[in-house]
């Protein structure tokens, strides 16, 4: 019935509607569009808009298109509701950090409701791009290096967001991004060039869109940048071969914003109508905010240089998930409700719990956390230790301050004196125009001599506490889009702060909210306890404090590689092993004189203030034949006198094949609570699924025979270690 419906629909459409359906109007945006959103969209010249994020305005245009357009067909509005929308969920790469599907699967179902009443149906996410480059800002959107982790988390989102299928009520249509391969700009970046080959493509950057089309995800955008000379938002074999045909997408693609327009500026399309052309034609259904599509395709049809053939297939593509998605029986949000939607305790309770599960413990030397209850003098030092925006970390939608870490800390140790320092300050990125502070821009530096007077306080703070809390890392808005960096050092004087206050001799914790990995060798080497908690969300501070005062005790991993500066990126554990491989050997991939090529802390690292033991890992059967599974059971032990959380992480190497395999590869993961003493057995399957690779050399997927090894702990520096061999 919905390609018949779909197809009913076009049969009544002019030349005008059907190029409107193709296109996504940036109302909000200073241009034609902002002056006159209400025409275009009664004559049926919109499908969609963009950032606009008044209820009140959503529900008038959405008006205007289903009562006094011609057809009557509803808009979608589209938003980054990324991590949350009135209660904020940590940054994704924290939600990755948790290695937990279940919770982030619960966390974007409540993001989808919150986001559906206000009348938001479409995000612009999941992010699924793999990155492996801490320069570049995007990585706080993602799932981290890994493809395993990425998969598990590319489908708990789609299926959070969008539901078990599209259509489901209070979910929103997702769109997955950013195909392809966008994590790898050259240099970290962001918009740079994408050098990939085709096998780290199949293996690495594709399978968690892969898994979020098998989820379901309705829409796709494609990326900004060139992938391999051919800008992704114009490439047929990016946009038809591989998606529509070895990956079975059914829905639409849209481009990312003006990307369509900027064919130009990649020095690709000629013109504005050659872009709209070679847009349309690799496969971009819809075309988002530079009405490329709306100004040069009638006129192309007309002359015949582009076929409505063409146009009429991207139409009833987008007409289907419209249709799909229920969006004619429930064009419009529930604005009455959202006062009581976003104040559901339960959903503010979820960003808390979601904040715990998400922050890792990197270091803790001496057991210096948790801190003890009894303290009477705590220093909360640092540029970010009393920001309630900055705690929510970028992409957010509604106004509103989070919880800060000094909030926090004062509610958890209400008989203290907790004093705070900002100690100085960093400088902001300059301001996008969807961010918090509305495109103001960014506030200048605090001047070095002021900088230099507040260090001076905060050292006298630190002083006169029995321990100091430093918040330090990033501003919101220094990770995420067009947030690259040069260097993953602390910015502004935050180093020299950290230095200064450590020299006091006091007990320091740092606690690192940033979307990054950063460089913090130093504080490696003379802070006891470093905590990562990412950009925690609404209710961040308190779940720090949680954490702090071991209340709850952390079990997030690493989803990154973190390296120890930023020579060492592109840092990721899943590289192919080299001509020898011996840490101590001359001839191996290495650095020679002035670093250890190791990492600061190896990905899926992440401590506990309990402790566990692994036993040997067992295998249900030493040989299977290629496309049999095999089970491996691992037992695990808290070996503390506290209960705690572990993730139990499976990794494969495949010693020999048609093509070198990487040295390590995550394949099976389970997060488990054990009380102390307890112990339980675990079993992962290793199927098809798990040990297929794409060839390069027979240009396919498949199980090859062969010997293989198994390595089960609590990082991928894993050494239990046992193996199998596959026969043809
Ligand atoms: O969804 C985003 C994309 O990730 C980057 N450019 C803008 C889009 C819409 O906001």
């Amino acid at each position: 019935p919905v390609a018949r419906r779909a197809q009913a629909l076009l049969a009544r459409m002019t030349l005008e509607e059907k190029i409107g359906q193709l296109t996504q109007l940036g109302a909000e945006v200073p241009g034609p569009n902002k002056e006159k959103p209400d025409e275009l969209i009664r004559a049926g010249k919109a499908g969609s808009v963009l950032w606009t994020i008044d209820s009140d305005l959503i529900a008038r245009l959405q008006r205007v298109a289903v009562k006094e357009s011609r057809l009557g067909i509803p808009l979608l509005f589209g938003y980054d509701v990324i991590h949350g929308y009135k209660n904020v969920f940590p940054v994704p790469i924290g939600m990755a950090a948790s290695w937990d599907p279940a919770l982030v699967e619960r966390a974007q179902a409540i993001a989808a409701k919150e986001s559906w009443v206000s009348g938001i149906n479409w995000t612009f996410a999941p992010m699924v791009d793999i990155a492996r480059d801490a320069r570049w800002g995007r990585i706080v959107e993602g799932a981290g290096e890994d493809t395993f982790l990425g998969v598990a988390m590319a489908r708990a989102q789609v299926r959070g967001l969008q539901g078990p299928a599209l259509g489901t009520p209070e979910r929103v249509l997702t769109s997955v991004k950013h195909f392809a391969a966008y994590g790898a700009a050259d240099g970290g970046r962001d918009y740079d060039s994408v050098y990939v080959p085709e096998v780290l493509l199949r293996n690495v950057y594709f399978p968690p869109f892969q898994a979020a089309v098998e989820a379901g995800a309705g829409t796709v955008m494609s990326a900004y940048m060139t992938l391999n000379d051919v800008p992704a938002s114009g490439n047929r074999w990016l946009l038809r071969d591989v998606l529509r045909q070895d990956m079975g997408f059914k829905g639409f693609v849209i481009s990312d914003a003006f990307a369509v327009q900027s064919l130009q500026n990649h020095g690709y399309a000629a013109d504005r109508a050659d872009a709209a052309t070679r847009g349309l034609q690799a496969g971009v259904n819809m075309d988002m905010a530079s009405n490329t599509y709306l100004t040069q395709l009638p006129t192309l049809v007309r002359q015949g240089k582009v076929s409505m053939g063409v146009v009429d297939e991207a139409v009833r593509e987008v007409l289907a998930v419209k249709l799909r998605m229920g969006l004619f029986e429930r064009p419009y949000g529930d604005p009455a409700r959202k006062e009581a939607v976003f104040n559901d305790p339960a959903h503010r309770a979820a960003t808390r719990e979601a904040a715990r599960r998400s922050i890792v413990l990197l270091r803790n030397e001496g057991r210096a956390l948790p801190l003890a209850a009894a303290l009477k003098r705590i220093a909360v030092i640092g540029p970010l230790g009393d920001s309630g925006e900055d705690i929510k970390g970028s992409w957010t939608v509604e106004k509103g301050a989070g919880v800060t870490v000094l909030e926090g800390i004062k509610a958890r140790w209400p008989q203290a004196e907790v004093t705070f320092s900002r100690g100085g300050d960093m400088q902001r990125a300059y301001a996008l125009p969807w961010d918090a502070n509305d495109g103001k821009p960014a506030p200048a530096l605090m001047p070095a001599a002021e900088q230099q007077a507040e260090l001076l306080k905060a050292v006298e703070a630190a002083r006169h506490a029995d321990t100091v809390v430093m918040v330090l890392g990033e501003r919101a808005n220094m990770s995420g889009e067009a947030a690259s960096v040069a260097s993953l050092a602390l910015q502004g004087n935050q180093q020299a702060l950290l230095e200064a206050v450590v020299a006091t001799g006091k007990p320091v914790v740092l606690v690192l909210l940033n979307g990054r990995p950063l460089d913090i060798a130093w504080a490696d080497a003379h802070v006891p306890a470093i905590v990562e908690a990412w950009f925690p969300g609404s209710e961040g501070g308190h779940a720090i404090a949680d954490v702090l005062s071991g209340a709850v005790n952390p079990g997030g991993k690493l989803p990154v590689t973190w390296p120890r500066s930023t020579g060492h990126v592109p840092a990721y554990y899943n590289h192919n092993l080299t001509h020898a491989n011996e840490a101590d050997r001359l001839f191996t991939s290495r650095y020679s004189t002035d670093a250890p090529s190791s990492p600061l802390y190896p990905f899926g690292h992440g401590l506990s203030y309990t402790s566990f033991a692994y036993g040997e890992p067992r295998l249900d059967r030493s040989t299977a034949r290629a496309g049999e599974a095999v089970k491996v059971s691992v037992s695990v032990r808290n070996t503390g006198t506290i209960a705690g959380d572990e993730v139990v992480q499976l990794y494969i190497h495949q010693r020999a094949g048609s093509a070198a395999r990487p040295q390590r590869e995550l394949k099976g993961f389970q997060r488990v609570q054990l009380q102390p003493g307890a112990e339980r057995t675990l079993t992962f399957t290793l199927g098809r699924g798990e040990l297929k690779f794409w060839s390069p050399v027979r240009r396919a997927w498949g199980v090859e025979p062969g010997a293989f090894d198994v390595w089960v702990g609590g990082s991928s520096a894993a050494q239990a270690h046992a193996e199998f061999r596959l026969t043809p």
